[in-house]
């Protein structure tokens, strides 16, 4: 079995895993440990046809309520610099090419919020409570919310919650286009689960080709980026999996995909 010091994984046989947070002492707070976890557990599933979706979660009161605070207090400019404090966990995530749903219930804080971000879109409790109080410690946002946030919520609530430190409540958040849907806290595991099967019975390829298509948009021109969506379209063409899923439409079935 899988065992890490942080995470608790659990293996389902739809195709999916949940990866839940387990720091609950510190509410979840980011250390170096959760960022190699994540790392790790991300680097045995990349190739692991088993795994075509991750929820990741955390507990009911905080999916993560930052970066561990405890950890950066005393780290000197060198330090950070040197190690390059968050960019490894950070660009491990990004490079991650099957879709991962994040989960969150309770405080999404600081490097929460950014790693909720980070995921390819939230599911919230109505109990979830969003923020960027790094402003609060006398620091910033340093796993990339000030340009997350921004692109997701525009810049006027992005500069509100990031200069005044407030949190944005499950509504607002869902109002605002951070999260894709609010549900009730004990829907909130079920709704993701849900959505991760799905996510999971569709072609493996598609599913790669559709989150790197979204991605896109985020980082280019619509021409460019428009472009980029016809080729990758077009490439999908050279797979079985295109064959099998228009067939089986035709034939009134259910296509077997074999991400092939
Ligand atoms: N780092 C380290 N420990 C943390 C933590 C964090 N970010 N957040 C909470 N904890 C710890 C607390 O220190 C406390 O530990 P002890 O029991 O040993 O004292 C434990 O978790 C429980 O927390 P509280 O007693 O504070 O719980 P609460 O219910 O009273 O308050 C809270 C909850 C409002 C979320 C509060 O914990 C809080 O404000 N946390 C910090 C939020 C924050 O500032 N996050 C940004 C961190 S900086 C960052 O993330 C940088 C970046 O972008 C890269």
């Amino acid at each position: 079995a899988e065992t890490y010091e942080t995470l608790l994984i659990e293996r389902h046989a739809d195709g999916y895993a949940v990866v839940t947070l387990n720091r609950p002492k510190a509410l979840n707070a980011l250390n170096s440990q959760v960022f190699a976890d994540l790392t790790a557990f991300l680097d045995s599933v990349e190739r692991d046809d088993t795994v075509r979706c991750i929820v990741l979660t955390g507990s009911e009161k905080a999916f993560a309520a930052g970066a561990d605070i405890k950890e950066m207090a005393d780290q000197s400019y060198a330090q950070m610099f040197t190690e390059n404090f968050f960019a490894a966990g950070h660009d491990r995530i990004t490079r991650f090419r099957k879709p991962i749903i994040a989960a969150v219930s309770g405080y999404a804080l600081g490097g929460g919020c950014e790693l909720a971000m980070l995921c390819d879109f939230i599911i919230a409790s109505e109990t979830a409570k969003f923020g960027q109080p790094e402003i609060n410690l006398g620091v910033a946002p340093g796993i990339g919310g000030s340009q997350r946030l921004t692109r997701l919520v525009g810049k006027s609530k992005a500069m509100d919650m990031i200069l005044t430190a407030r949190m944005m409540d499950a509504a607002e958040a869902e109002r605002a286009g951070l999260v894709s849907r609010v549900v009730p806290g004990e829907r909130l595991l079920d709704e993701a689960r849900e959505a991760a099967a799905k996510i999971a019975a569709h072609s493996p390829l598609a599913v790669m080709a559709n989150k790197e298509m979204v991605n896109v948009a985020l980082e280019s021109t619509l021409t460019e980026g428009v472009r980029f969506e016809r080729r990758l379209f077009h490439s999908l063409f050279a797979f079985e999996d295109q064959k099998e899923g228009m067939a089986a439409f035709v034939d009134k079935r259910k296509p077997d995909f074999r991400g092939r």
